[in-house]
C-alpha cells in the first residue's frame, strides 16, 4: 500500500517551523526566562541554582567523576593539570539496563539497587582501593533542587526513568550510603551538578568566553551563567550557573503527534519541549507518523534516533539500508517512493528539533546581552544528537543565524565531547580547593 500523497504532505507540514514561528519561539523562551528571573514560579522552566559559577582554569588534582544521567553510567578518574589541561587516568562504564538481565531504571527497581550498582562501578574505577582518599564530583542529570554545591534533591525523574525511592531524595546521600554499604567510604562526594552545568564548566575550563552549556542527546537541557545572582555559598566566578531544565519549557505549540506521545509517556504533561527536541523521542514521533501513513495508527514500532540517523544517512539509489531498517522495525517492505517519504519525515523531525534548540540558545544570548551588544561567545554542546545526527548541527547553525542576523558571527556552537565527566572533576576541584 503506497502512502497517500496529501496525507504525507499534511503530516510533514506539522513538523515545519518557518522563520516567523522561529522568532516567536525564541522571543517566548526569552520572556519565560525573564519571568523566571523575577519569580521562578512564573516560568515554565525550573531555572535551578547550581551554586557554581565559572572555573578559573587553574583547578588541579585528581578527582573521581561520576556521570549518571542516561542509560550508561560512567566513572572516570581525572587529573586536572590547570591551564585547561587534564588527563583521564581511568574510565569504566556500564548500562543501567541490559534487557533480559537487569534493569535499574524501571518501576520495580529500588534506589538501593540502583546506587549499589553505581557504587560497584566506582569501586571498579578505583580498583577496590580503600586507602586513598578520593573526592568525587557527581554529574546527576535530572531536575534537582540544590541548597549548596553538594546537595541536590531529585524533584522528578525525567527521560522515562522510574526507579522507586529516588524522587524527593538527596542524590549524594543515596550515593554515600551505597559507598558505605560497600565499605568504600574513602570516596567522598563533594559536588553534584547537572550535565549541562558540567558541560559549561568543562568548556569554560578550556575555552574562555563560554557562558552557555547544553546537552542534546537522549535528553535536552541548557544552562547558562547568570551574572546577577550572587550567593556566598556559590563557588567560582561571574555569577551563578542556572540549570534551566528547559526540557520543561511549555510555551510553544506542540502538534498532534507531540500531544499524543505525551499522553502515553511515563510523565504526561512534563518535559514538553524535550519531547519535541531530544533523541529519546524523535524516533517515537517518526513511528507515529509512519503508523498513520500505513493506516495502523496507534501501533508502536520502537524506532530509535539511531535508526533515524541511519535512514537519513542512506543515500544509496535504492535506499536498501533504510528499507531494511523499516522492514525490521515497522514490519513492512515499503516501496522506494515510500521509503523516500519516511526519510523526508525523519529529516523534518530532526530539523524541527534543531531549530527549537537554536531558538532557545539565541534567547539566552539575547537575555545575557540585555540592551547591550552581543559579545563574542561560544555555546558548548555535548551529546549524541548534536555530534552524530545528520542535519542537526547544520540546522542549529542555520537557525541561529536566521535569528541573530548580523550578530550571528559573534556566536558559535562548539562540541564539548565528554564534558559531563570533566565538568564533574572540575566542580569537585572547585569545592575542595576553594
Ligand atoms: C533531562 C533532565 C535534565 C538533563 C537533560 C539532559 O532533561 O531533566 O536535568 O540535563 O535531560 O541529560
Amino acid at each position: 500500500m503506497a502512502f497517500n500523497e496529501e496525507q504525507f504532505k499534511a503530516i510533514k507540514a506539522e513538523f515545519v517551523i518557518d522563520g516567523e514561528r522561529l522568532q516567536e519561539i525564541a522571543a517566548s523562551f526569552r520572556q519565560d526566562l525573564q519571568l523566571g528571573l523575577r519569580d521562578v514560579t512564573l516560568s515554565s522552566m525550573r531555572m535551578l541554582k547550581s551554586y557554581v559559577g565559572l572555573p578559573s582554569g587553574k583547578e588541579t588534582g585528581e578527582y573521581l567523576a561520576l556521570d549518571f544521567g542516561g542509560t550508561n553510567v560512567r566513572v572516570s578518574l581525572i587529573r586536572l593539570d590547570g591551564d585547561g589541561k587534564f588527563e583521564i587516568l581511568k574510565r569504566v562504564g556500564r548500562p543501567l539496563i541490559v534487557p533480559g538481565q537487569y534493569d535499574y531504571i524501571c518501576k520495580d527497581a529500588t534506589a538501593e539497587q540502583m546506587f549499589d550498582f553505581i557504587a560497584g562501578l566506582i569501586d571498579e574505577a578505583i580498583d577496590g582501593d580503600r586507602n586513598t582518599k578520593y573526592y568525587l564530583g557527581h554529574t546527576f542529570s535530572f531536575p534537582s533542587t540544590q541548597t549548596n554545591l553538594n546537595n541536590a534533591r531529585l524533584i522528578i525523574w525525567t527521560k522515562e526513568f522510574a526507579t522507586q525511592g529516588v524522587e524527593g531524595e538527596v542524590a549524594n546521600d543515596l550515593l554515600s550510603a551505597a559507598l558505605k554499604r560497600r565499605g568504600a567510604d574513602n570516596v567522598e562526594p563533594v559536588a553534584v551538578l547537572n550535565d549541562t552545568v558540567a558541560v559549561l564548566l568543562s568548556a569554560a575550563y578550556k575555552t574562555p568566553d563560554t557562558f552557555i552549556g547544553s546537552i542534546y542527546a537522549t535528553g535536552h537541557n541548557t544552562c547558562y551563567l547568570e551574572p546577577s545572582i550572587h550567593d556566598p555559598d556559590c563557588f567560582g566566578s561571574g555569577g551563578m550557573i542556572l540549570n534551566l531544565e528547559c526540557g520543561n519549557f511549555m510555551k510553544l505549540m506542540p502538534n498532534r503527534f507531540d500531544k499524543e506521545y505525551d499522553e502515553r509517556s511515563e510523565k504526561p504533561g512534563e518535559q514538553r519541549f524535550e519531547k519535541m527536541v531530544s533523541g529519546r523521542y524523535m524516533g517515537e514521533l517518526l513511528g507515529m507518523a509512519i503508523a498513520e501513513l500505513l493506516g495502523e495508527k496507534g501501533k508502536q514500532y520502537n524506532l530509535s534516533s539511531i535508526d533515524m540517523s541511519m535512514m537519513i544517512l542512506d543515500e544509496s539509489p535504492n535506499l536498501s539500508r533504510a528499507t531494511d531498517i523499516l522492514m525490521a522495525k515497522v514490519g513492512h517492505e515499503l516501496a522506494l517512493e515510500d521509503v523516500k517519504k519516511v526519510r523526508e519525515l525523519a529529516a523534518a523531525i530532526v530539523i524541527r528539533s534543531a531549530r527549537l534548540a537554536a531558538a532557545s540558545f539565541v534567547a539566552i544570548v539575547w537575555q545575557r546581552a540585555g540592551s547591550g551588544k552581543i559579545v563574542r561567545q561560544h555555546v558548548a554542546v555535548d551529546g549524541s544528537v548534536y555530534e552524530k545526527m545528520p542535519l542537526a548541527k547544520e540546522n542549529i547553525v542555520k537557525a541561529m543565524s536566521e535569528l541573530l542576523g548580523e550578530d550571528s558571527s559573534q556566536v558559535d556552537t562548539i562540541l564539548d565531547n565528554g564534558g559531563s565527566g570533566l565538568g564533574a572533576a572540575i566542580a569537585a576541584a572547585m569545592a575542595v580547593q576553594a
